[in-house]
């Protein structure tokens, strides 16, 4: 006998509690307790195991993960790893406007023109919104369905009928069952629409992707889980203001993560960016101070940004430290080096580091780049235009050896750059590379007497 029961749930993890409390006990958020009515059947759990399944052989068991279906958008297929898996279920989280909605209309559209079925479920749109957002961005697709729905039961039933090979679902957060009371968007409706939707793909082997709203400070919206149900967990970030946006991975069952794919919104759509080292670069002032190129790796594919960085006198107690782009504790360690290392002085000096483009780059490797360019701001001598710079930086001004250096080196050869100014062990390992001209360096010593 089914019997209803009133827990409370938190909304930004998930944490259930028989009684209402002020602040989560799980993840420390205030108010995020919310009431939910569950109905218990005691005569349904565990009802969905179905037979016992003998143990096989790793040998025996036949694995097909390459049945991958592409989109031809180069860009979209190299983050999921190489096109969609049949049966995977891909979460895509953003901020409001960034173009979700936009990518995966593109992305489905692109899917059905080989003549398989996708279809594209929209609870925040009309079919006229999609179909007005399709001409916009040109999409001629026959076999792309559109359907303008919210409850999860009719979803099902019409996924069932269309049978489609690819399902987009925009957004999982405005999706609802009638199973539980509690609102749309609540945590509990989150959890299970989406249990239903990846099942079902799983069942069916039908490519889901799922969009996911972004809470304030950037998490996807829902409980935690969702990311443990999804295979794959992509953002899709850009900055106000940029017209980039970047397509990243940060969970993949079948892929590399921190793949990252790059995109530009036009007027009529979002457009591949095949080459961003060359955009990230095409703005870059040739003789000023401060200014830096590091190649620096984003999943298996090497980006050239331009790190700028300026000194300037401080009139503060506490000197400013600003960091856009690059980790700011890594930015005072660096100070710091240089400081006791080669002698200069930041106590009185404001610093501040951008990344050109929006671009964000977290790899130690790119250290010996931002020390370089702090010192030449610093001492106001702008450094060679066309030397790039890799090495990690110990704390004893040694110059450490980096990952994936032929990849880095390689992508500063294709973009013209005539020097690379890199660890001695690095050089060592490349003696065959002729263009750019290859200059390795121990310690930081041995790099400031080569630049100033
Ligand atoms: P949208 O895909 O609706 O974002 P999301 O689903 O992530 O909320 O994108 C909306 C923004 O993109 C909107 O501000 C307008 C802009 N845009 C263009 O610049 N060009 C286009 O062709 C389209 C369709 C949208
Ligand atoms: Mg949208």
């Amino acid at each position: 006998m089914a019997r209803a029961r009133v827990i409370y749930e938190c909304q930004s993890c998930g944490f259930q509690s028989p009684k209402w409390l002020g602040r989560c006990p799980d993840c420390g958020q205030w108010n995020s307790l919310v009431e939910e009515a569950v109905t218990v059947d005691p005569g349904a759990r565990g009802g969905e195991a179905g037979p016992a399944h003998a143990p096989s052989p790793i040998d025996a068991v036949t694995a097909d993960t390459d049945r991958r279906l592409r989109s031809g958008i180069e860009e979209f297929d190299r983050v999921l790893g190489g096109g969609l898996v049949d049966g995977s279920a891909v979460l895509i989280g953003g901020d409001p406007g960034i173009g979700k909605s936009t990518l995966l209309l593109q992305a489905v559209a692109a899917l059905s023109r080989d003549g398989s079925p996708c279809l594209y479920v929209s609870g925040e749109e009309s079919e006229q919104q999609v179909k007005m957002r399709a001409r916009r961005i040109a999409l001629g697709a026959s076999s792309l369905l559109v359907l303008s729905e919210t409850s999860l039961e009719r979803i099902l039933e019409q996924v069932k009928a269309v049978k489609p090979a690819v399902l987009v679902v925009d957004s999982i957060q405005t999706v609802h069952t009638s199973a539980i009371s509690s609102a749309p968007g609540s945590i509990g409706q989150v959890r299970e629409c989406s249990s239903a939707l990846i099942s079902l793909a799983k069942k069916s082997g039908i490519g889901t992707f799922l969009v996911g709203h972004v809470t304030k400070d950037g998490a996807i919206a829902g409980p935690r889980v969702l990311e443990h149900m999804v295979d794959t967990v992509l953002y899709f970030e850009g900055e106000r203001g940029h017209s980039f946006r970047i397509l990243r991975a940060v969970k993949n069952r079948f892929g590399s993560t921190n793949e990252i794919g790059v995109f530009e919104m036009q007027e009529a759509g979002l457009r591949e960016v095949p080459n961003p080292s060359q955009i990230f670069l095409s703005e870059r002032p040739l003789d000023g101070s401060g200014s830096v190129v590091v190649p620096s790796m984003e999943g298996t594919r090497p980006i050239l940004v331009e790190i700028q960085s300026l000194v300037t006198r401080s009139y503060l107690n506490l000197p400013r430290r600003t960091c856009i782009g690059v980790d700011t504790n890594r930015v005072a360690l660096i100070l710091a080096i240089l400081e006791k290392r080669k002698g200069m002085n930041f106590y009185d000096k404001d610093v501040f580091i951008n990344v050109a483009g929006g671009v964000s780059v977290s790899e130690p490797a790119v250290d010996l780049g931002i020390a370089a360019g702090v010192a030449s701001s610093a001492l106001d001598r702008p450094l060679d235009p066309h030397t790039v710079f890799v090495g990690e930086l110990g704390l004893a001004g040694e110059i450490r050896t980096v990952t994936r250096a032929e990849a880095r080196v390689a992508e500063a050869g294709k973009l013209g750059f005539r020097r690379c100014i890199l660890p001695q062990g690095n050089c060592r390992q490349l003696p065959h590379v002729e263009q750019p001209e290859l200059v390795g360096v121990v310690s930081l010593e041995e790099c400031w007497e080569i630049l100033f």
